[in-house]
């Protein structure tokens, strides 16, 4: 993979830091002049992903999130949202439009959907005991002359 930026950061998972990672994704994005489309639609994507991993990867224990942002070639953002939580059962029955394992927590089950719908890809590794790691790609459209 041939990383032209990246930034790293690992916090503790505790709500106040969903807009953390909101923020570092926008500060992380804005020099590459996203449009105000993807640049929401990233937030919301960072956001669910962090979310996930503190509302339910630590539901049971404490623990650090990891997020790893990659601008690659072709103005590719690679997003990596890690968590050493609980991990996933069933991985297919997790990304089930409206599937909830927190029904009574009011949550909607759509997490995933959102997030498979601002992105170009996501691949969700996790096992029970280990832990979660969601990655991320979306191409940025705008083409810049200096690009040509
Ligand atoms: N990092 C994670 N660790 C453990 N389980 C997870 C993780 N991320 C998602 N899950 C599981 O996958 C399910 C679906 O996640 P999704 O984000 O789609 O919905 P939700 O979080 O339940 O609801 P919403 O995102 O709409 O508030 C969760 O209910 C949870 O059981
Ligand atoms: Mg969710």
């Amino acid at each position: 993979m041939n990383t032209l930026n990246e930034f790293r950061c690992l916090f503790p998972a505790v709500s106040a830091n969903e807009a953390l990672a909101r923020a570092a994704l926008s500060a992380f994005l804005i020099p590459a002049d996203p449009t105000a489309q993807e640049l929401a639609d990233l937030r919301t994507v960072i956001s669910e992903a962090v979310t996930n991993a503190i509302v339910h990867g630590y539901r049971n224990c404490s623990g650090d999130v990891a997020v790893c942002l990659r601008m690659l070639p072709e103005r590719v953002l690679y997003i990596r949202v890690s968590d050493k939580g609980c991990g996933i059962p069933d991985i297919e029955q997790a990304m089930t439009p409206l599937y909830t394992s927190a029904p009574e927590e009011d949550r909607a089950g759509l997490g995933f959907a959102i997030m498979q719908e601002f992105t170009d890809s996501l691949h969700v590794r996790s096992s029970p005991g280990n832990g979660t790691v969601l990655t991320m790609r979306r191409k940025l459209g705008r083409i810049h002359a200096e690009d040509d």
